[in-house]
Protein backbone atom coordinates (compact mmCIF):
# COMPACT_ATOMS: atom_id res chain seq x y z
CA UNK A 1 0.00 0.00 0.00
CA UNK A 2 1.11 2.97 -1.56
CA UNK A 3 0.69 6.34 0.31
CA UNK A 4 1.32 8.76 -2.53
CA UNK A 5 -1.01 6.48 -5.08
CA UNK A 6 -4.02 6.43 -2.39
CA UNK A 7 -3.32 10.55 -2.59
CA UNK A 8 -3.21 10.61 -6.06
CA UNK A 9 -6.67 8.20 -6.25
CA UNK A 10 -8.08 10.96 -3.64
CA UNK A 11 -6.87 14.29 -5.18
CA UNK A 12 -8.07 12.87 -8.67
CA UNK A 13 -11.43 12.57 -7.28
CA UNK A 14 -13.43 16.15 -6.29
CA UNK A 15 -15.27 14.55 -3.77
CA UNK A 16 -12.98 12.18 -2.16
CA UNK A 17 -10.61 15.01 -2.41
CA UNK A 18 -12.95 17.24 -0.20
CA UNK A 19 -13.92 14.38 2.10
CA UNK A 20 -10.04 13.98 2.68
CA UNK A 21 -9.34 17.80 3.60
CA UNK A 22 -12.01 17.28 5.83
CA UNK A 23 -10.68 14.27 7.28
CA UNK A 24 -7.63 15.82 8.03
CA UNK A 25 -9.09 19.19 9.60
CA UNK A 26 -11.35 16.89 11.83
CA UNK A 27 -7.93 15.43 13.03
CA UNK A 28 -6.36 18.35 13.53
CA UNK A 29 -9.49 19.79 15.55
CA UNK A 30 -9.64 16.68 17.69
CA UNK A 31 -5.62 17.64 18.18
CA UNK A 32 -6.19 20.70 19.13
CA UNK A 33 -8.89 19.86 21.44
CA UNK A 34 -6.73 17.01 23.05
CA UNK A 35 -3.91 19.17 23.61
CA UNK A 36 -6.39 21.61 25.56
CA UNK A 37 -7.67 18.89 27.74
CA UNK A 38 -4.36 17.66 28.69
CA UNK A 39 -3.34 21.24 30.31
CA UNK A 40 -2.74 22.04 34.19
CA UNK A 41 -5.24 24.06 35.65
CA UNK A 42 -2.39 26.93 35.98
CA UNK A 43 0.81 25.91 35.12
CA UNK A 44 0.48 26.46 31.16
CA UNK A 45 3.00 27.25 29.08
CA UNK A 46 3.29 29.88 26.59
CA UNK A 47 4.47 26.44 23.62
CA UNK A 48 1.29 25.08 24.63
CA UNK A 49 -0.69 27.55 23.73
CA UNK A 50 0.96 28.09 20.56
CA UNK A 51 0.56 24.37 19.95
CA UNK A 52 -3.12 24.42 20.82
CA UNK A 53 -3.77 27.57 19.15
CA UNK A 54 -1.70 26.29 15.38
CA UNK A 55 -3.83 22.51 15.89
CA UNK A 56 -6.98 24.69 15.32
CA UNK A 57 -5.42 27.09 12.77
CA UNK A 58 -4.56 23.62 10.55
CA UNK A 59 -8.23 22.22 11.66
CA UNK A 60 -9.90 25.87 10.29
CA UNK A 61 -7.14 26.46 7.28
CA UNK A 62 -8.22 22.84 5.95
CA UNK A 63 -11.83 23.81 6.03
CA UNK A 64 -11.43 26.64 4.28
CA UNK A 65 -9.25 25.29 1.56
CA UNK A 66 -12.29 23.13 1.12
CA UNK A 67 -13.69 26.74 -0.64
CA UNK A 68 -11.54 25.79 -3.90
CA UNK A 69 -12.70 22.48 -4.50
CA UNK A 70 -16.29 22.56 -6.50
CA UNK A 71 -19.71 21.85 -4.95
CA UNK A 72 -19.51 23.14 -1.43
CA UNK A 73 -18.96 20.31 0.28
CA UNK A 74 -18.59 18.87 3.65
CA UNK A 75 -20.00 21.69 6.02
CA UNK A 76 -20.11 19.43 9.08
CA UNK A 77 -17.89 16.21 10.43
CA UNK A 78 -20.66 13.47 9.77
CA UNK A 79 -19.54 10.11 8.96
CA UNK A 80 -20.69 10.57 5.56
CA UNK A 81 -18.52 13.92 5.24
CA UNK A 82 -15.21 12.05 6.58
CA UNK A 83 -12.73 9.32 5.11
CA UNK A 84 -13.05 6.49 6.87
CA UNK A 85 -15.25 7.97 9.63
CA UNK A 86 -14.89 4.87 12.46
CA UNK A 87 -10.96 5.39 12.32
CA UNK A 88 -10.73 8.84 11.79
CA UNK A 89 -12.97 9.09 15.09
CA UNK A 90 -10.92 6.17 17.13
CA UNK A 91 -7.12 6.93 15.83
CA UNK A 92 -6.42 9.34 18.85
CA UNK A 93 -8.42 8.15 21.47
CA UNK A 94 -6.99 4.59 20.98
CA UNK A 95 -3.25 5.93 20.90
CA UNK A 96 -3.75 7.89 23.77
CA UNK A 97 -5.48 5.03 25.60
CA UNK A 98 -2.39 2.58 24.78
CA UNK A 99 0.30 5.26 25.21
CA UNK A 100 -1.46 6.08 28.47
CA UNK A 101 -1.72 2.61 29.56
CA UNK A 102 1.96 2.42 28.52
CA UNK A 103 3.31 5.09 30.47
CA UNK A 104 1.65 4.11 33.43
CA UNK A 105 3.45 0.69 33.37
CA UNK A 106 6.61 2.32 33.13
CA UNK A 107 6.59 5.60 35.12
CA UNK A 108 3.86 4.73 37.65
CA UNK A 109 2.35 8.06 37.08
CA UNK A 110 -1.04 9.53 37.65
CA UNK A 111 -3.22 12.27 37.60
CA UNK A 112 -2.34 15.31 35.70
CA UNK A 113 1.56 13.97 35.06
CA UNK A 114 0.19 10.82 33.45
CA UNK A 115 -1.94 13.23 31.47
CA UNK A 116 1.00 15.63 30.26
CA UNK A 117 3.36 12.67 29.41
CA UNK A 118 0.91 11.05 27.34
CA UNK A 119 0.64 14.54 25.71
CA UNK A 120 4.53 14.58 25.17
CA UNK A 121 4.71 11.18 23.40
CA UNK A 122 1.36 10.61 21.27
CA UNK A 123 2.19 14.63 19.91
CA UNK A 124 5.33 13.54 19.41
CA UNK A 125 4.57 10.33 17.38
CA UNK A 126 1.39 12.63 15.57
CA UNK A 127 4.05 15.51 14.91
CA UNK A 128 6.35 12.70 13.04
CA UNK A 129 3.47 11.67 11.62
CA UNK A 130 2.63 15.14 9.91
CA UNK A 131 5.87 15.40 9.04
CA UNK A 132 5.55 12.43 6.79
CA UNK A 133 2.03 12.71 5.50
CA UNK A 134 1.43 16.64 4.74
CA UNK A 135 4.80 16.85 2.31
CA UNK A 136 3.68 13.60 0.40
CA UNK A 137 0.34 15.58 0.47
CA UNK A 138 2.08 18.94 -1.21
CA UNK A 139 3.92 16.63 -3.32
CA UNK A 140 0.73 15.07 -5.02
CA UNK A 141 -1.21 18.63 -5.25
CA UNK A 142 1.70 20.46 -6.81
CA UNK A 143 1.99 17.51 -9.55
CA UNK A 144 -1.76 17.74 -10.24
CA UNK A 145 -1.83 21.37 -10.37
CA UNK A 146 -4.85 21.69 -7.23
CA UNK A 147 -5.22 25.26 -6.13
CA UNK A 148 -5.12 23.31 -2.35
CA UNK A 149 -1.59 23.88 -0.22
CA UNK A 150 -0.67 22.85 2.69
CA UNK A 151 2.46 24.17 2.89
CA UNK A 152 1.90 26.53 5.71
CA UNK A 153 1.02 23.73 7.91
CA UNK A 154 4.21 21.79 6.76
CA UNK A 155 6.07 24.50 8.31
CA UNK A 156 4.23 24.42 11.79
CA UNK A 157 4.33 20.47 11.95
CA UNK A 158 8.33 21.11 11.59
CA UNK A 159 8.28 23.58 14.55
CA UNK A 160 6.13 21.51 16.49
CA UNK A 161 8.37 17.99 16.23
CA UNK A 162 11.22 20.28 16.97
CA UNK A 163 9.64 21.29 20.46
CA UNK A 164 8.30 18.40 21.47
CA UNK A 165 11.55 17.11 20.96
CA UNK A 166 12.80 19.30 23.75
CA UNK A 167 10.36 18.55 25.78
CA UNK A 168 10.98 15.00 25.97
CA UNK A 169 14.54 15.20 26.42
CA UNK A 170 13.53 17.19 29.81
CA UNK A 171 11.32 14.55 30.16
CA UNK A 172 13.33 11.43 30.69
CA UNK A 173 17.38 10.17 29.88
CA UNK A 174 15.58 7.45 27.76
CA UNK A 175 12.59 9.16 26.12
CA UNK A 176 13.89 7.67 22.86
CA UNK A 177 13.34 4.22 23.75
CA UNK A 178 9.78 4.95 25.23
CA UNK A 179 9.59 7.32 21.78
CA UNK A 180 10.09 4.40 19.67
CA UNK A 181 7.45 2.05 21.43
CA UNK A 182 4.95 5.23 20.78
CA UNK A 183 5.82 5.53 17.17
CA UNK A 184 5.39 1.98 16.55
CA UNK A 185 1.69 1.74 18.65
CA UNK A 186 0.79 5.04 16.21
CA UNK A 187 2.26 3.12 12.70
CA UNK A 188 -0.25 -0.09 13.39
CA UNK A 189 -3.06 2.40 13.89
CA UNK A 190 -1.71 4.22 11.31
CA UNK A 191 -1.47 1.04 8.63
CA UNK A 192 -5.02 0.09 9.38
CA UNK A 193 -6.68 3.82 8.83
CA UNK A 194 -4.92 4.62 5.03
CA UNK A 195 -6.12 0.59 4.60
CA UNK A 196 -9.91 1.27 5.64
CA UNK A 197 -9.53 4.39 3.64
CA UNK A 198 -7.77 2.48 0.87
CA UNK A 199 -11.03 0.21 0.24
CA UNK A 200 -13.25 2.90 0.82
CA UNK A 201 -11.10 4.76 -2.28
CA UNK A 202 -11.10 1.90 -4.22
FE1 LIG B 1 -1.44 20.27 12.87
FE1 LIG C 1 1.32 19.85 15.07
Amino acid sequence: MNIKTILENIVNDNILHAKWLNTLSYMENAGAKKISASEHKENVNLIILKHAAEEHRHAYYLKKQLDKLDGDLCKTYTNNELLAPNDTKFYLNALDVAVCRYLKQHFNLHGYELKFAAYLFVTYAIEVRADELYPVYQDVLTASGSKVTVKSIILEEEGHLEEMLNQLKTFSEDWEKHAELVIKIEQDMFHSWMQNLNKQIA
